[in-house]
């Protein structure tokens, strides 16, 4: 008999280590350096998920019937809400989308109340989540996540690093990972789950969350156009909007669901996935002028776990590491300010 579910618990613990603040510091200025350098003399772009392949409209529905625990911040109340989308590869060069890498998707959600955690943007009116499609992430620590992405351009110096830094032992295991992530098969957008990987403060609770597509799975794109990405995406927009439920799957233990530990998949199985939202992408055509400045305004804006309220604080080390990162890339690429008027 398979175990039967437990019930969310708002017993969950960060552990955040004395000298951690000070390395993350140095990592996001390393990350700003790699990003200058990549640039050399054009204007610097992210320094990780360089290529938007589109900037969309959307919108963001809060379902009715939520259980207690879920009905936090916007979530409280049924109601929808205004969103931009942003899609990507994971690379910090723009590539063709046939190559091996991660794939992003990130989303704004626009007139969120309350108080948000960056300070200078306490007043803004935004909450983000931001996406990639797995369940959770090969790297074991910040530090792994930083050594790869140190020596991604140089595979012979990557393996070498890998070795002396980690062993062979982990590097064995955590290199066919990584291969198994940047090499999955490319489907379409619309037919692909996002998750969040880490987790996020749900109000006294703690969560996961993932976009589960309407779209059934069919076949992988092909890799004869470098932008198959965005022309299978427009394609579908232009017959009508696509659509993903969006999930929330509650920490239950320290032990099946983890804080600090980003390698572990949170088992459906105690902690079933709740549907809370939906997000849907509106009906466009690419190639109107309207679509077109929504994907250059969206290509401006930033899109960072922390555009948040309290109650919705991103949990655990990968996220405390992205709190430096994603203000040292966006001030390199110098972002259009976040939007703080409803
Ligand atoms: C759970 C793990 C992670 C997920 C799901 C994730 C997801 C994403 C996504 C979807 C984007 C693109 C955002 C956009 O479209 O504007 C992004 C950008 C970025 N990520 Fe991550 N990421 C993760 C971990 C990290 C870590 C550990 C770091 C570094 C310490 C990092 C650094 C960055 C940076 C610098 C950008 C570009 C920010 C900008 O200029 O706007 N990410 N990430």
């Amino acid at each position: 008999m398979p175990p039967a579910p437990a019930s969310p618990s708002t017993d969950w613990r960060e552990e955040i280590a004395a000298d951690e603040a000070e390395r993350f510091e140095a990592f996001a200025n390393e990350i700003a350096e790699l990003q200058k350098k990549r640039a050399r003399d054009r204007p610097p772009a992210r320094a990780l998920h360089a290529k938007g392949q589109l900037g969309l409209r959307a919108e963001f529905t809060v379902l009715d019937s939520l259980p207690d625990h879920a009905k936090v911040g916007i979530f409280a109340h049924p109601q929808t809400l205004p969103a931009y989308v942003r899609v990507s590869n994971g690379a910090g060069r723009r590539h063709n989308d046939a190559k091996p890498d991660l794939r992003g998707f990130a989303f704004k959600l626009v007139g969120v109340g309350g108080k948000k955690l960056i300070p200078g943007l306490q007043d803004a009116v935004t909450q983000d989540f931001l996406m990639i499609r797995q369940p959770a992430l090969s790297f074991r620590s910040v530090d792994e996540f930083m050594l790869v992405l140190r020596h991604a351009d140089n595979p012979l110096k990557l393996l070498a690093k890998m070795v002396g830094e980690l062993g062979l032992k982990r590097t064995t295991q955590l290199l066919p990972q990584l291969a198994k992530s940047v090499g999955a098969p490319l489907y379409s957008v619309a037919e692909s789950d996002y998750y969040t990987a880490a987790p996020i403060r749900w109000g006294a609770y703690a969560a996961k969350c993932h976009l589960r597509p309407h779209a059934p799975l069919t076949t992988a794109l092909a890799k004869d156009n470098p932008d198959s990405v965005a022309a299978d995406l427009g394609r579908r927009l232009s017959q009508g909007a696509v659509s993903f439920d969006f999930t929330a799957q509650f920490y239950i233990d320290a032990k099946h669901t983890p804080i600090e530990d980003p390698t572990v998949v949170w088992p459906q199985s105690l902690s079933p996935r709740i549907t809370v939202g939906r997000l849907t992408l509106c009906k466009c055509d690419l190639n109107a002028d309207d679509a077109q400045k929504t994907t250059s305004m969206v290509e401006e804006l930033s899109f960072d776990p922390w555009h948040a309220p309290e109650e919705f604080r991103p949990l655990g080390s990968v996220m405390r590491a992205r709190n430096a990162a994603y203000r040292a890339s966006t001030q390199g690429r110098q972002a259009a300010a976040e939007m703080t008027v409803k």
